[in-house]
């Protein structure tokens, strides 16, 4: 049999999905509706643990996590990585985003609003990146970026969202990500960015393998 039957069903292309994320699964499932397209998860194709994050970029990360689930799984799969780059600190916390300052959400926003205490509010840009990665069996490997600039805030501000949301703010808006309710936040968010530009690049490539 082919790769092609085996990775089709109904004629829709299976992608496995290389993320552990359930808030993440949902975005990405929401933003792909409507395509010829079958999102598999990790837990459907008993794929327990994902390799480590330990590239120096998003986009390194996110092809590692799609090579990886693409190769277990014979599928085409889609794998992202994201963080938080703060101008004053140099782009820093970056590809660590995860892992600076301490636990919990709370400590690290804690951590960062204490390391930018005598930043001025003109210098405290930042944005959100996010790369999202496409590997198919053939051998296409294809990634998107999305980006969302704001301000770090001098306090946190906001019950929804995760992460640094409490502490991001966009000026235009006048409020924190934590402080939109995740309808409107997805219609902006760096990976809702990235994507569309992925839905954009499955609609022009339906036959991929
Ligand atoms: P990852 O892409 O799951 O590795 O996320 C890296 C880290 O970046 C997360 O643990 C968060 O701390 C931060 N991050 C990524 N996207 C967001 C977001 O939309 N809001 C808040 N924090 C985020």
């Amino acid at each position: 049999m082919s790769r092609k039957r085996h990775c089709r069903e109904n004629d829709s292309l299976k992608i496995a999905l290389a993320t552990k994320n359930p808030g993440k699964t949902k975005e990405i499932h929401s933003i792909l509706e409507g395509l010829p397209i079958e999102l598999v998860c990790l837990h459907e194709l008993s794929i327990g643990e994902l390799p480590p994050e330990d590239g120096l970029t998003f986009e390194e990360n996110a092809l590692k996590k799609a090579r990886f689930v693409s190769r277990m799984s014979g599928l085409t799969a889609i794998a992202d990585d994201s963080g938080l780059e703060v101008d004053a600190l140099g782009g820093r916390p970056g590809v660590y985003s995860a892992r600076y300052g301490g636990g919990t959400d709370e400590q690290r926003y804690l951590k960062l609003l204490e390391e930018l205490e005598d930043i001025p509010e003109p210098e405290r840009t930042a944005r959100f990146r996010c790369v999202i990665a496409l590997v198919s069996p053939g051998g296409v490997e294809k990634t998107f970026e999305g980006v969302l600039e704001g301000r770090i805030t001098t306090a946190p501000r906001g019950d929804h969202g995760f992460g640094y949301d409490p502490v991001f703010c966009l000026p235009d808006k006048g409020k924190t990500l934590a402080e939109m309710p995740p309808e409107e936040k997805n219609l902006i968010s760096h990976r809702a960015k990235a994507l569309r530009k992925l839905r954009a690049y499955l609609l022009r490539h339906p036959y991929l393998t």
